[in-house]
């Protein structure tokens, strides 16, 4: 199945204006988790229905949570208490979303019901073992499926069984790579958990969980990239909250290098989230020699959000590895588009985690970058890219691959194209960014959606 097609135009002239940006796909899935885990009444808005979250959303209404739409961007969720979900009565579908999978995995692990997670063809080959191993020594019961050429791999479907009489216990737990969805994964399951638990990771991953939890009043201490939640007492509730989630910076990240590499632009992205462990993609634009201003405006439940702009600048090529390559992992395919402009030679070190991606967005970045005509090479932990700095670049036809990031990364590029850039498969752009193509249209880019 291909999907549709994107078209999209050189720019003929400069990108202006201030934009909106989907909700935080990371923080819509934990609020979701929380308020459905909470003892009250939540509230949730600007939130956009991306599928990803979408998936999150269905899944707790097939374990009895109550969930209704208040109009323009405002959910309501009646929250069932720690002990109150029901057993579905079907697999839950967690589409192409491995935060729904893993963070999901991590509360039904404690259940005294069994479930069943199944997801897309994409979901179904990405590696789950991280999280079942360390749920199973914690005393879960789950299985999985052998990875077709990795043996020592467990994928989907995951089944995990009925805890019935019986309680997870502590885990003290040393992460093999850094991994907020591991991470989280974990965490969810100590609430259920007899004794603590500890975890540390080599590099501190996304901190949305543990923000969440602090903000809820769970007792929950996170120094540097260690992490310890101490088991509930039976006091112990979730209580019902509001949340304004922040726009997510991951989609901004494209309106924002939209601006950069068209002539004359000047973009802003509103209320977008800033939380530290995510703002490796402003820190890799200032490298990279980009104009870029930031306007802090508040937060929501320890989420801080604000404003972000760029403007049209000369890059120069940069060096994105280690903790940067970290807080910038999901923005590594749209750096890669900045870095094509960039005057030198850019590297890419430290992100093998994005071979188990949507996609393997190592070698999939490299292939777009080479239809535009950029030259890139990949290694086994990263690539380089030799940038193209004056000129357009080769327009081409190109096809996602079903990786909704490298739709939306091949759609910027064609901006800066000598001709019409045709993407195939671009079905998947809805998964974080249901309004990409009247964003980029408001802000003066020509594009349209056929088939
Ligand atoms: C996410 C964590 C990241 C990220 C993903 C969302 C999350 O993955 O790539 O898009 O919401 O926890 P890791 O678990 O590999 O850090």
């Amino acid at each position: 199945m291909t999907g549709k097609r994107l078209v999209i135009e050189p720019a003929r002239r400069a990108l202006r204006g201030s934009v909106a940006v989907p909700s935080d796909k990371s923080i819509s899935h934990r609020a979701l988790i929380f308020a459905a885990l909470s003892n009250g009444n939540c509230t949730l808005r600007r939130f956009s229905y991306g599928e990803d979250n979408v998936s999150t959303l269905q899944a707790f209404v097939a374990m009895g949570v109550q969930i209704a739409d208040n109009g323009p961007g405002e959910v309501a969720v009646r929250g069932v208490g720690l002990r109150g979900l029901r057993e579905p009565d079907r697999p839950l579908d967690c589409g192409n979303s491995g935060t729904t999978m893993r963070l999901m995995t991590g509360v039904l692990a404690a259940q005294p019901f069994r479930s069943e997670l199944v997801g897309d063809a994409s979901l179904s080959r990405r590696p789950m073992g991280r999280v079942v191993f360390p749920l199973v020594q914690r005393g879960a019961v789950i299985t999985g499926r052998r990875h077709p050429s990795r043996s020592h791999e467990v994928t989907a479907p995951l089944e995990v069984g009925a805890l019935v009489g019986k309680q997870l216990g502590g885990l003290d737990y040393r992460l093999p790579m850094a991994s907020a969805q591991l991470k989280s994964a974990l965490l969810l399951s100590g609430l259920f958990a007899s004794g603590p638990t500890r975890l540390s990771e080599p590099v501190v991953s996304r901190d949305h969980t543990e923000r969440m939890m602090q903000a809820l009043g769970m007792p929950l201490r996170a120094a540097g990239a260690t992490v310890e939640l101490q088991p509930l007492t039976d006091a112990m509730a979730i209580p019902g909250f509001e949340l304004d989630l922040p726009g997510d910076l991951s989609a901004a990240a494209f309106v924002l290098v939209a601006g950069l590499l068209v002539d004359q632009s000047e973009v802003t992205t509103r209320h977008t989230g800033l939380n530290p462990t995510r703002c490796g993609f402003l820190d890799a634009v200032r490298q990279f020699g980009g104009d870029l201003a930031v306007a802090p405006r508040g937060s929501s439940l320890n989420e801080p959000h604000g404003e972000v702009s760029t403007r049209s600048s000369r890059l120069r090529a940069a060096s994105i590895g280690g903790e940067l390559a970290v807080r910038s992992i999901d923005e590594i395919p749209i750096l890669a588009a900045l870095a094509a402009r960039a005057v030198g030679t850019t590297e890419f070190s430290d992100v093998d985690e994005l071979r188990v991606k949507e996609s393997d967005r190592i070698a999939a970045t490299v292939r777009l970058l080479g239809a535009f005509g950029v030259e890139a090479d990949e290694h086994p932990t990263g690539f380089v890219v030799r940038g193209q700095p004056d000129g357009a670049l080769k327009a081409g036809r190109v096809d996602s691959g079903g990786d909704h990031r490298l739709a939306m990364t091949a759609a910027i590029l064609g901006l800066v194209a000598d001709g019409p850039t045709f993407i195939e498969n671009v079905d998947c752009i809805a998964t974080s960014f249901p309004r990409f193509v009247e964003t980029l249209s408001a802000l003066g880019a020509t594009l349209r959606v056929e088939g």
